[in-house]
């Protein structure tokens, strides 16, 4: 690599700490109190979800916004202030987190009956349905459904009221297959309407046929698609075949891997804890298969370096080193992409914050540990640590002693950072662990369904969504249902009345 090149992506990273820093401090002047100290509640956020677990902003999230119970925090809203007003009466403050979350649940449940925004629909009403109770404007969508008409879900059926089959086929065959289904096959479904065994199995049927097709499967198709905020791809730095003009990395092998454990009877969770190495084996009918490690030969160089047993499915593959750690020695940027992307929390939006104890130690001397920074670093450098050791550009591969190259541009202390972390709360020996806690986790169910609904459906899940929304996501989980399986999944979304209502 020539220094022309190290220039041009030190340029970058600098370019990105500004962008970063200047973003940020908007939102961390909100957070510093008038004697400068930073006293974050966040742990508000987490605790919501306990106290109402079927409120449905804990469809999407285990952790709600701040804007819940705040404007800019601190200052609250009409809701926060209800709730404020009832938290621990007498208690001198600040109250510890400890405390304040001892007191949060019998101040919430004394505004439930309450109506903040005066629109008529009471606290509770409002948190269990989605509306926003701190904003008149903003009242529950009607559910068109009378309960006579909606079928249990926990009779194992899905809410079909409303569900229009031969409206939920055509869909599947211009969503799935890219077309538009002929007169003869639109005939032929329509003669299954007068059992709804017959017209399922003719809508599973067509699923299973298209999610094959190149349509779906294929270079630059639907799941290609879906992979593109996740792996960012940039074609200047491309390497392999279309070869950029600084080739450093080949993200196609990011997308085979994608489209593998998206498909077939894989689990999906292998995007996080995959050590397979996927080729495409042919593009139409699209084929990929796994290939054996003595076999890697040139694709290697292009694809993955990192040994087998230090490999963490697309979190750990060359491109993803090199575009999101670089020349970082501490790479907060990579894991808040895994975060965002694979968990679907932002942690420059604050979501998905779990402060460790004692943290940030700040070992890159970049000033984190200041109250104001610390809010979301003591959440993302333990999320960090555990990437600390895998080399961004140039070498990619699992380093130990990776951080010993950093001790003259980044201090002396950089050495100490260790390899264990934190994230969720759990503490994490590495990246291994770490990639277990976060695949098993709700998030990942949650984002996973999340990117399939909002390409199915069309639009991210509503509050009249939620029942239908959870049902996925928890079905993902469960063994007994699609256990992991994305097709399985998707068997189902399209039973939805969500996707099938027109
Ligand atoms: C469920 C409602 C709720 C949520 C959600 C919530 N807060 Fe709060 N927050 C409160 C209440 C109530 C107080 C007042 C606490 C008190 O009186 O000690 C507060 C106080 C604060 C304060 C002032 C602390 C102090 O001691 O004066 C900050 C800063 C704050 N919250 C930040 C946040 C941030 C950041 C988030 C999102 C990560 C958040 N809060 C989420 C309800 C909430
Ligand atoms: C709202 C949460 C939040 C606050 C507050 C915050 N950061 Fe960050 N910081 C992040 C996130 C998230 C990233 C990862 C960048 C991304 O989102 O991709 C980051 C990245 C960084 C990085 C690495 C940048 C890079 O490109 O590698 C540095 C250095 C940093 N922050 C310093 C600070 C400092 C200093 C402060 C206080 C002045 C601060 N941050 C406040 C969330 C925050």
């Amino acid at each position: 690599m020539t220094s022309g090149r190290v220039r041009w992506f030190s340029g970058l990273r600098a370019w990105a700490a500004v962008t970063t820093a200047v973003g940020l401090s908007a939102l961390a002047a909100g957070l510093a109190s008038p004697g400068g100290e930073a006293v974050a509640k966040p742990p508000a956020s987490m605790e919501f979800c306990k106290i109402y677990p079927t409120a449905h902003a804990c469809a999407a999230s285990p952790v709600v916004n701040c804007t819940t119970c705040h404007t800019v925090p601190p200052a609250k809203n009409l809701f926060g202030a209800q709730v404020a007003e009832r938290l621990a009466p007498g208690v001198a403050r600040p109250l510890s987190d400890a405390d304040y979350i001892a007191a949060l649940p019998a101040a919430l449940k004394a505004v439930e009956a309450l109506d903040a925004d005066g629109d008529g629909i009471s606290n509770l009403d409002e948190i269990l349905k989605g509306s926003a109770p701190e904003n008149g404007d903003s009242r529950p969508t009607a559910v068109s459904c009378t309960p006579g008409q909606t079928r249990s879900a926990a009779a194992g059926r899905w809410n079909t009221c409303g569900y229009d089959p031969v409206h939920a086929w055509r869909k599947v065959v211009l969503d799935v297959c890219g077309r538009s289904p002929t007169r003869t096959e639109t005939d032929a479904f329509r003669r299954r309407l007068p059992s709804e065994s017959s017209w399922r199995e003719g809508i599973s049927g067509q699923l299973d046929t298209c999610l094959r097709s190149p349509y779906w499967l294929g270079v630059n198709g639907v799941l290609w698609n879906l992979a593109n905020a996740k792996i960012n791809p940039q074609d200047s730095i491309k390497a392999g075949p279309r070869a950029g003009s600084i080739p450093l990395a080949d993200y196609e092998w990011d997308y085979n891997l994608f489209a593998w454990m998206n498909t077939g009877d894989r689990d999906v969770r292998g995007l996080l804890t995959s050590q397979d190495f996927v080729k495409r084996v042919s593009d139409d009918p699209p084929t990929f298969a796994a290939v054996p490690e003595g076999d890697f030969k040139g694709m290697r160089q292009a694809g993955q370096t990192v040994p087998r047993e230090k490999r963490a499915g697309m979190i750990t593959t060359r491109w993803f080193s090199t575009v999101n750690t670089m020349f970082t020695p501490i790479p907060r940027t990579t894991a808040a992409v895994a975060y965002r992307q694979y968990l679907g929390l932002d942690l420059a939006r604050m979501e998905g914050l779990h402060p460790a104890v004692a943290e940030p130690v700040d070992y890159d001397a970049k000033g984190v540990a200041a109250p104001a920074c610390a809010v979301c670093h003591s959440t993302l450098d333990p999320l960090t640590y555990p990437f600390t050791r895998y080399d961004g550009i140039i070498r990619n591969n699992y380093n130990p002693n990776r951080l010993k190259n950093f001790v003259r541009t980044d201090g002396a202390r950089v050495v100490e950072a260790p390899e264990a972390g934190e994230i969720f709360g759990q503490k994490v020996a590495n990246l291994l662990e770490w990639s277990q806690v976060a695949a098993n986790s709700d998030a990942f169910a949650q984002k996973v369904t999340w990117d399939y609904w909002k390409m199915m459906v069309g639009r991210e899940p509503s509050p009249a969504d939620q029942t239908e929304f959870a049902l996925m996501w928890k079905g993902l989980k469960a063994p007994d249902k699609f256990n992991y399986r994305v097709e399985r999944m998707l068997h189902a979304l399209v039973l939805t009345e969500a996707y099938g209502r027109p």
